[in-house]
């Protein structure tokens, strides 16, 4: 995924609020993400000199907790269930038509940033299997054919 520049100023307030403190670091992390929609490689050493941590603390935490992220994130998330039930009723295929469609793999997100590929455990429909997520509407039931008409709802 490439990036444009990134305006780093928008870091200067969060980080001022927080100057030298160590126990804020996860409520940087989500301001920080709330301004840029994830975690800019650039701003971990930025973060660190201000909280006084080291740069491999604030990368530690932010590789630790599955919401935040490294890279930008897509318009859209798909996730596809990989539960028991609906590995049983093949998301297997359903993931792998998803990844051709979009040639991106799961953890990554389209290039025009329209979607984001995310693994998911039990999505909490099995009685629905084979289930895949987009944003918060749920689709059960679903065989590779019916993936094209459901993307194309999502700008
Ligand atoms: S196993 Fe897929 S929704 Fe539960």
């Amino acid at each position: 995924m490439k990036g444009g520049a990134i305006d780093m100023s928008k870091l200067d307030p969060i980080l001022t609020k927080h100057e030298g403190q160590k126990e804020a670091l996860i409520s940087v992390l989500q301001e920080v993400q709330g301004e840029f929609g994830y975690v800019p490689e650039e701003a971990i050493e930025r973060i660190a000199d201000a909280l006084k941590l080291f740069p491999s603390q604030v990368y530690g935490v932010v590789t630790f907790y599955s919401q935040f992220y490294l890279t930008p994130r897509g318009r859209n998330t798909i996730r596809v269930c990989r539960g028991t039930d609906c590995h049983v009723q093949r998301t297997t295929s359903l993931l792998a038509a998803i990844e051709q469609t979009l040639g991106i793999k799961e953890g990554e997100t389209t290039d025009d940033l329209r979607f984001s590929l995310e693994p998911a455990t039990c999505l909490g429909k099995c009685s629905l299997a084979p289930v895949i997520m987009v944003n918060r509407d749920y689709y059960g039931k679903i065989v590779p054919r019916e993936l094209e008409t459901i993307l194309k709802r999502y700008e």
